[in-house]
């Protein structure tokens, strides 16, 4: 079984998805964070994020393991503990210009393949249902409103960023939703057999249990 969740940033896609697979007993294989991995390596090694060859080449030689732990899932790149730096927002920003690139996105997408091959999975990103695995047993898009994903994202980080402001934060999601949705591969779509869950109004539980039923076939 293979459960395909995608949506923009702050959809609450990744929350949901973790849980799910915790649920079921299934996989969670978050694939933003392998972007993520791209950027923040090009990062440490000082390279340019617009040089796709070097970065393809990061992508190809990366180590990246999913490993179930107390607190949900770490991610492991090279063997290194990076859960904590790729959540950070500058990576997330050059994961978005290297998310652009044709030959990264080639080598992550057979990765994730690879990946989900052994089956019951839940893969959350932008392209699952549509290119990673188009023929996935259950396809979920995740919307909401910028300016709720926006203040989602600000409650999540404000702890450790006090001088954070709410309406950069929105403009940010807007940029991103923006780059996502217009790259030229694999752009932010829903899959035409996904089904779209609007969770502006609604909180973690209740999309669980939305996406949960849905599964089930309750
Ligand atoms: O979901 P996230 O914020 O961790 O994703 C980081 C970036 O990677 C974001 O710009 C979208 C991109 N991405 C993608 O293009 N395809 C995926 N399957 C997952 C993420």
């Amino acid at each position: 079984m293979i459960i395909a969740i995608d949506g923009p940033a702050g959809s609450g896609k990744s929350t949901v998805a973790k849980l799910i697979a915790k649920r079921l007993s299934y996989r969670y294989i978050d694939t933003g964070a392998m972007y993520r991995a791209v950027a923040w390596t090009a990062e440490k090694k000082n390279l340019s994020l617009a040089d796709e060859t070097a970065m393809a080449e990061i992508a190809v030689s990366l180590k990246i393991e999913f490993v179930p732990d107390a607190d949900g899932q770490s991610v492991l790149v090279d063997g290194e503990n990076a859960t904590a730096h790729l959540k950070n927002e500058t990576v997330g920003r050059g994961a978005a210009t290297v998310a652009a690139q044709k030959s990264v996105r080639e080598v992550l997408v057979a990765k994730q393949r690879q990946i989900g091959k052994a089956g019951n999975v839940v893969m959350d990103g932008r392209d699952i249902g549509t290119v990673v695995f188009p023929q996935a047993d259950k396809k979920f898009f995740f919307v909401a409103d910028a300016d709720e994903r926006g203040r989602r994202r600000y409650e999540e980080l404000k702890s450790k960023n006090p001088g954070l402001d709410l309406q950069n934060i929105i403009e940010e999601i807007r940029q991103r939703d923006h780059e996502d949705r217009n790259r030229k591969i694999s752009p932010l779509v829903r899959a035409k057999d996904a089904l779209e869950v609007d969770t502006t109004q609604l909180n973690i539980e209740e999309v669980t249990d939305h996406v949960f039923k849905n599964i089930n076939n309750i």
